[in-house]
């Protein structure tokens, strides 16, 4: 059997980790929000409509943050729709999914979703339709504590205390031509630095994330980025990247190693962020919001039938994950976590029913898809310092890449300081490797997590989770070094008592 070994020293941290590293997007889009948060026929729905089994799931999965209410979706919204008296909300066509939008949930039933989830909120302006009034008069209405028109319009609406949304998107991908009221660089980089400065001058305690593109495949890559920093860098705190991995062509060597794509998108969005810092000769460094990212391709085809503007939301984007795209998440999360110096927020998109780690049956229950299971891993053991692994493994070639390491891994110690947690995925899809772990101040093994044996192609549904992780049994460590089997095409998770 081939041999790998993995060094560890839980001093050589790399990052402190931002929680909302962790964090997932739920958008107005088919089956996300009216159906899936939202269902108040279902038998499990709660007092406000709320389904309790997807609570459960959210819950479960400790999402420390949402991005809301879009996407595509928020760059034809108008936020004044979904406040106020429910039964006054109009009914608008929402141009960005084809679909007829009722307005019955928006931000105020949205937080009271995100408080009985325990996860806090990012909200995204319409920087498509609308621009500095409606950006200014919602950071009033959501944080101002009152004596204004729209803080007092928030009492009216019920809710005494300020929202106090920290952090806000300034639009969304507004470089695609698919966007609502798509935007050149100069054009967007000079109405995001105008409703930043004054967003911010409304409350100066507020986070912007400025629009990079969407996706390093975008023709306008890097001098977009370029642009929008030229104008915003001053009041923008964090630049987006969005990035959606795909299959089509059936190579499952190389779309193992598509985090590794992710990993060169960082890299070269933080040079030309670090670039034009020098430039500008400012000391203020630009954090980064990877504020969309997942796989994204098995529903692309029967989406394009659906009719437009159906009376409901259709189901959309409702990608149905196998065991490859659960490594494939896995690898994308330790990809950030390496990079959680610069990546401080990051969204799963998105969250439920679209592209999500949690569907919903109309009727029966809520069930988890195979990419829950790798986020919930990272969610629950990467919070802390992230710390480097030494990775010594063979390697294979792909069409993608040469010279790829089977293994990729990185490390968390807890925010105590006395466990170390071990991300491991084996990309490589034919060698099992003998593995030695070495950490220094090791002291015992507390389990080893593992997803492996699966077909590739195997998916779970309502009524049958095939692809789960299972505790593996263990050797006990012998100086501070621990010898376990990682197999081929595995999600491993090491925990470790320092
Ligand atoms: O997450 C689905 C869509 O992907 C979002 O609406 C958009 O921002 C991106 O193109």
């Amino acid at each position: 059997m081939k041999k790998a070994t993995l060094k560890i020293d839980a001093k050589h941290v790399t990052a402190d980790i931002d929680p909302r590293l962790y964090g997932s997007f739920i958008e107005h889009l088919g089956r996300a929000v009216y159906g899936g948060l939202y269902q108040p026929g279902h038998a499990g729905a709660d007092e406000d409509g709320f389904r309790t089994d997807v609570l459960a799931l959210v819950k479960e999965l400790d999402v420390p943050v949402v991005r809301y209410p879009g996407g595509n979706f928020v760059s034809g919204y108008n936020w004044e729709d979904g406040v106020g008296d429910v039964s006054a909300r109009p009914a608008r066509l929402d141009l960005a999914w084809s679909a007829v939008e009722r307005n019955t949930v928006g931000l105020q039933e949205f937080q009271r979703w995100l408080d009985k989830a325990g996860a806090g909120l990012m909200y995204a302006v319409n920087l498509g339709t609308r621009g500095v009034d409606e950006a200014r008069n919602i950071v009033e209405y959501a944080n101002h504590p009152g004596g204004t028109y729209y803080s007092d319009l928030r009492k009216k609406h019920g809710r005494e205390k300020p929202y106090a949304i920290k952090t806000w998107c300034l639009g969304n991908e507004m470089d695609g031509p698919w966007q609502i009221g798509a935007k050149t660089a100069y054009e967007y980089g000079r109405l995001a630095a105008e409703c930043a400065k004054v967003m911010k001058w409304v409350d100066n305690s507020i986070e912007l994330v400025a629009c990079g593109s969407s996706g390093a495949f975008m023709p306008t890559f890097g001098a977009w980025e370029a642009e929008v920093l030229e104008h915003t860098y001053e009041h923008a705190d964090y630049l987006s990247l969005h990035s959606y991995h795909e299959n089509k062509a059936g190579d499952t060597e190389s779309y193992l190693t598509k985090n590794l794509d992710m990993d060169d998108f960082i890299k070269s969005v933080l040079k030309i962020c670090d670039d034009v810092k020098a430039k500008k000769g400012l000391n203020k460094t630009m954090m980064l919001s990877f504020d969309e990212w997942n796989v994204w391709y098995h529903s692309l085809e029967s989406d394009a039938k659906i009719p437009r503007w159906g009376s409901e939301p259709p189901a959309r984007l409702e990608d149905i994950y196998n065991f490859e795209d659960a490594l494939v998440v896995g690898g994308s999360l330790i990809t950030l976590i390496k990079n959680a110096g610069r990546v401080k927020i990051a969204c799963l998109a998105q969250l439920i029913n679209v592209i999500a780690p949690i569907m919903t049956d109309p009727v029966l229950g809520a069930w988890k898809q195979t990419i829950f299971y790798p986020y919930l891993h990272a969610s629950r053991f990467g919070r802390g310092r992230a710390v480097h692994v030494d990775v010594d493994s063979p390697k294979y070639d792909c069409k993608a890449r040469t010279d790829v390491d089977c293994l990729d891994s990185v490390a968390v110690r807890n925010n105590e300081g006395n466990e170390i947690t071990v991300f491991i995925l084996n990309r490589n899809i034919h060698h099992d490797l003998e593995t030695e772990i070495a950490i220094e101040g090791a002291k015992e093994v507390i389990e080893h997590i593992q997803m492996a044996g699966h077909d590739m192609k195997a998916v779970n549904s309502l009524k049958r989770q095939s692809v789960v992780p299972r505790r593996v049994p263990c050797a006990a460590l012998e100086n501070e070094t621990l010898s376990v089997i990682i197999p081929k095409a595995s999600w491993n998770v090491v925990r470790i008592k320092l």
